[in-house]
């Protein structure tokens, strides 16, 4: 696999990483989710960008262990909003010690993020922290959203891609950014780079709802059924609005969305049934395709060489057809 020299290489960064001692109940809950791995996309990303332009791609390292740190606390945070069980196949924080310890170890965590981007090189820096601090908020924005629509009524389809444009896929697009300013690439290649970022992120976020309601549990590592649970308007909630109106799935579906008390094992079956009988799956996977499809358009403009670009289209197929 050709990520893994730039895998390996990251996660011998974060082995070595301190985030700091005292008290053991701040650090050691951050200490928890770092170590659980997860798929580190996001720093990978910035690594391959980076080594576009870059030979000696390592000078990126710390910038990319950034936007991971700062990856793992919106998913510290999110997991306490979602009120989720399980996060890559283990206890969440939030469960495994209390909230406030999930809000607290998240809160230095992003501290410990501006101090690793505080390690770019000086000529780069306001830029890298105009543009993190443009994306970090952004994601704060597109949570926001995501919480705003489990309660709205006619959220529509356009809406759900804007929401998921900002909670997701800015940070994907500034992980791909970063690589390029790091690199000192010119302006042009560094917008394309997070217009690739951008749309592989709506893609894999529309293949997270997916997996969400189909993915295999052991595989995942997440509560399958989860966005059933708390109402949220994925893709293939609203498709399921949209094509049943009239119809007794429609019905169902109002009645399930306004359920206060319910069994949740029946709530998610139920929903599940309805999307099968209406054919939302292979909807949702066009959707997403659409995305990954306008990813590889921005990326055969960029102006680098194809056997370069290469494994950026390997992991772009990877990311498209995975499972968890
Ligand atoms: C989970 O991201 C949050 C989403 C944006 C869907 P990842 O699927 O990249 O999570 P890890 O880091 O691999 O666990
Ligand atoms: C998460 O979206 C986006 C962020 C963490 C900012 P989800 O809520 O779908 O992510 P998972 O499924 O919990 O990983
Ligand atoms: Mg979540
Ligand atoms: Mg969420
Ligand atoms: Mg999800």
């Amino acid at each position: 696999m050709p990520f893994k020299s730039y895998l390996e290489a990251i996660n011998k960064e974060f082995e070595n990483h301190s985030y700091g001692q005292n008290p053991v109940e701040l650090y050691e809950p951050i200490e928890y989710i770092m170590s659980l791995g997860g798929k580190r996309l996001r720093p990978l990303l910035t690594l391959m960008s980076a080594n576009l332009w870059l030979y000696n791609w390592q000078k990126a390292i710390k910038p990319a262990m950034a936007v991971e740190v700062f990856h793992n606390f919106t998913l510290m945070h999110d997991d306490i909003m979602d009120q989720a069980p399980l996060r890559r196949g283990q206890q969440t924080v939030h469960e495994k010690w209390n909230i406030n310890t999930a809000i607290l170890s998240g809160d230095v965590m992003l501290v410990a993020a501006y101090d690793l981007l505080l390690l770019v090189e000086d000529r780069h820096f306001k830029q890298v922290v105009r543009r993190f601090n443009k994306t970090a908020a952004e994601v704060c924005e597109g949570q926001q959203l995501d919480m705003v629509f489990a309660k709205k009524k006619d959220v529509k389809k356009e809406d759900y891609i804007e929401m998921i444009r900002l909670k997701t896929s800015v940070l994907l697009g500034f992980a791909m950014e970063l690589g390029g300013i790091v690199a000192d690439a010119d302006a042009e290649s560094v917008d394309l780079l997070n217009e690739i970022g951008v749309n592989l992120g709506i893609g894999f976020q529309l293949n997270d709802d997916i997996l969400d309601v189909y993915a295999d549990p052991e595989k995942f590592g997440k509560q399958v059924g989860g966005d059933i649970i708390e109402n949220k308007k994925t893709w293939l909630l609203l498709d399921a609005l949209e094509k049943s109106v009239g119809s007794e799935e429609a019905k169902a579906l109002e009645g399930w969305l306004k359920k206060k008390k319910f069994d949740a094992n029946e709530k998610v079956e139920a929903i599940k049934a309805i999307y099968d009988k209406l054919e939302i799956k292979a909807e949702a996977e066009a959707e997403a395709k659409k995305y990954f499809r306008k990813a590889t358009d921005a990326l055969n403009k960029l102006a680098v060489s194809e056997d370069k670009k290469q494994v950026l289209r390997l992991f772009a197929e990877q990311l498209e057809n995975r499972e968890n």
